[in-house]
């Protein structure tokens, strides 16, 4: 088994040991040792990332997602400059002091656009809050801009490290490509993140331990995971509903192999499960990404069915996450939750 792993290339006792573990520990177990190890690193402290999702067109057409540009039952919408900042200004008031701008890839979002909108957000907040991107694969150059504009994150899952799955799922796009483009960012100085979905079709166990293991190889300030959830009208609507443990598993894996990652409780776990993220939290997740997007328009940003919060504005949501997280003995915080690396 462990030949068909990364393990060989990673070439580490350490790692080793630590799959070793993963693979005979309960999962019970295994969450408690790595939430210990998060409480060492992190304490009690929750990070709140302020979530916007602006643009919901997207001219790719990956298999899992329901903003794909073929579902063309998904209701297509986009936050002009000044809503977004509107937006951003609601949470900065509400005490956020980073925020994460999601969208698909939407050529209307040039990088110019995106520049105009990273100098505004960063002039607005008086250079208190970090700004976080997640627009997809973009050119190494673009990415500088986006830098040099003010972005100090940037988020870019590979969603599975199975090049063959990959493929497939993203419709022959090279998933060497992808490994670049993480790469890149990360060599522009960026506190990098990314992460995977768990119950992909097609997927196996080694496959998800290799997930991990790269999230490891490329030793990430962020990892965000989650359950895959099979959306309506895509091609992988019909494809079988895998359970929360995957992620819940990989979670308290990626704590073990990666203690300083700031790691989210993912909102696709709480939507699968009504305490998913509690359950994330006690695996050792120390983030929470409440969804700030204005209420008009959340309810369209439907990558999965079923998506939670929906009706919240971003105050109620905070509210919610506030207690939900005194009920785990857990406490939010408004801090930027810069990487470990650069603090
Ligand atoms: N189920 C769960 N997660 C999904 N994502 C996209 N589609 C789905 C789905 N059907 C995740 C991907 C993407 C992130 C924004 O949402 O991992 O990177």
């Amino acid at each position: 088994m462990e030949k068909r792993t990364l393990i060989d290339s990673l070439n580490n006792n350490e790692t080793e040991e630590i799959i070793n573990y993963y693979k005979t520990a309960e999962t019970d177990e295994l969450c408690k040792k790595a939430a210990s190890i998060c409480e060492n690193i992190h304490g009690k402290d929750i990070i709140l990332r302020g979530l916007i999702e602006f643009t919901n067109y997207c001219n790719q057409d990956c298999l899992y997602c329901g903003i794909r540009k073929s579902n063309l039952s998904a209701v297509r919408y986009r936050i002009d400059k000044d809503e977004i900042i509107k937006t951003v200004m609601i949470g900065y008031n509400s005490g956020l002091r980073t925020f994460v701008l999601q969208g698909g890839e939407d050529p209307f979002y040039t990088s110019d656009r995106i520049c105009r909108i990273l100098e505004q957000i960063k002039k607005v907040t008086e250079y208190n809050a970090s700004i976080t991107l997640s627009i997809g694969i973009k050119s190494r150059e673009t990415y500088k801009k986006f830098k040099e504009a003010g972005a100090d994150r940037y988020l870019l899952r590979f969603e599975t490290s199975d090049p063959k799955l990959y493929q497939k799922i993203k419709i022959n796009s090279p998933f060497e490509r992808r490994i670049t483009a993480i790469l890149d960012i990360k060599d522009l100085g960026y506190e990098t993140g990314s992460g995977y979905m768990t119950g992909l079709p097609g997927e196996t166990e080694d496959t998800r331990i290799n997930n991990a293991l790269l999230c490891k190889k490329l030793d990430l300030d962020m990892v965000g995971v989650g359950p895959f959830i099979p959306s309506n009208n895509t091609p992988l609507a019909e494809s079988p509903k895998m359970p929360l443990e995957y992620s819940i598993r990989a979670t308290a894996l990626l704590r073990l192999l990666l203690p300083k990652a700031h790691i989210p409780a993912t909102t696709a776990a709480g939507t699968i499960d009504p305490f998913g993220r509690e359950k994330m939290v006690k695996a050792g997740a120390n983030v929470l990404m409440p969804n700030i997007t204005p209420v008009e328009q959340k309810k369209h940003y439907l990558i999965y069915p079923g998506k939670i919060c929906l009706d919240e504005n971003g105050n109620e949501i905070i509210k919610d996450l506030a207690l939900r997280m005194s009920s785990i003995d857990r406490k939010i915080t408004f801090s930027k939750g810069s990487a470990l690396r650069f603090s």
